[in-house]
């Protein structure tokens, strides 16, 4: 797959970054010049028949607000019986499925890897979408194939009134201050809450490149899950020194402070919040099923020339550790490594991956990447 020297025509990434990302809304005209789509229409139909493929149906009948939306897998016979316009079907994290759709990552390659969540791919016939939403992430919408004519407010939505007592999330009070029709090459970046509505010209393939934002709740909710993890269960409340209060129905002050040392304790070590915060970023978003897993080793699988890299983008992250060592975090583990090994899993992580060549180095290593690969977190490409 050819990437494009920069997704953004004249303008830089860093020039993106300081003047759009999460700011204002982009729209490129042949970003990607020449993009060749890498899933094609019998391919993209024949994924969503797999069980391990996230697909969606989305029929719109005759009718207003006369929405079906139904859950994949889906038999090939599905789309045999499909209406001619109105309807789309999506499948999400494409990238973790398809090596091709994994190389399209590289187009943002300037973002930080925790930051990316998926790429989605949809297809729709002619008139078909998913209607006017807000998604609460940033997104960068490709089209891949077709037409498609998006119509967009470009005031993010503060508090968003939906449709009533249907499947799908759409805006009940969307009304367009910016109108296109994209054509292959074509990109759409949309800020987070930014409403949109894209519908097929013809039918047509879109590819979105979707980042990840943890709501606050999601991230102090997987930090306690973590601190639970590691508390001492034997630990306790204790107060031999307690007089007799002034009140009986006080909390007093004991107990707050006592509160406020056990949280204080828990996070206020920086490499501890360290440890926690690149554990629940690379935490797997699913398990892989036991039968999907490699039977062969990563040396035997690198011996034909193929790549090691990671399946999923988030899901190998690296920071500095303490005493200039290195941790990797890998599927929700963390790993401290010898700093020398950085120019390797950057490769690793940012480049093209790593070959049989690239093996061999420390025996250790070798055996942790191994490990990886054969629980499904390092996946090996052509
Ligand atoms: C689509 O591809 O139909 C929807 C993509 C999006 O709105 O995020
Ligand atoms: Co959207």
């Amino acid at each position: 797959m050819t990437l494009p020297s920069s997704f953004f025509g004249d303008i830089t990434p860093e020039q993106f970054l300081a003047e759009y990302w999460q700011k204002k809304p982009l729209l490129v005209r042949g970003a990607w010049p020449g993009f060749v789509n890498p899933l094609p229409l019998p391919a993209f139909l024949k994924l969503a028949s797999r069980p391990d493929a996230m697909s969606r149906l989305l029929i719109q009948h005759e009718g207003r607000h006369n929405w079906e939306l139904r859950e994949g897998p889906f038999a090939a016979r599905t789309f045999k019986t499909m209406p001619d316009s109105h309807w789309t079907l999506l499948i999400q994290e494409v990238d973790r499925l398809v090596p091709a759709v994994r190389d399209m990552l590289g187009a943002v390659d300037f973002l930080p890897k925790w930051r990316l969540d998926d790429v989605m791919i949809s297809y729709a016939a002619n008139g078909g979408g998913v209607g006017a939403h807000i998604d609460n992430y940033d997104v960068f919408l490709l089209q891949g194939h077709g037409l498609r004519r998006w119509q967009i407010n470009t005031t993010p939505v503060e508090e968003e009134v939906l449709i009533e007592d249907i499947d799908v999330s759409i805006l009940a009070d969307f009304v367009p201050d910016r109108d296109w029709v994209l054509e292959p090459g074509d990109m759409l970046y949309l800020p987070p809450r930014v409403a949109h509505y894209g519908v097929a010209e013809g039918e047509c393939m879109t590819f979105s490149i979707g980042c990840r934002a943890p709501s606050e709740a999601d991230m102090l909710n997987a930090l306690m899950e973590q601190l639970l993890m590691q508390a001492d269960p034997e630990a306790r409340f204790a107060d031999p020194d307690l007089q007799r209060p002034a009140s009986t129905a006080a909390l007093g002050d004991g107990v707050v402070a006592w509160t406020r040392r056990l949280l204080k304790d828990l996070l206020g070590d920086e490499a501890r919040l360290t440890e926690m915060v690149g554990t629940v970023l690379s935490q797997p978003r699913r398990w892989i099923e036991e039968d999907a897993l490699p039977e062969d080793t990563l040396e035997e699988a690198l011996a034909d020339g193929g790549r090691v890299r990671p399946g999923s983008s988030s899901q190998v992250l690296l920071q500095d550790g303490p005493d200039g060592s290195l941790l990797l975090f890998a599927a929700g583990e963390v790993i401290e490594l010898d700093a020398s090994f950085r120019p390797l899993l950057i490769k690793l992580i940012e480049g093209h991956g790593l070959t049989a060549g690239d093996l061999g180095t420390d025996q250790a290593l070798d055996e942790l990447l191994d490990d990886l690969y054969g629980q499904g977190t390092l996946v090996v490409d052509a």
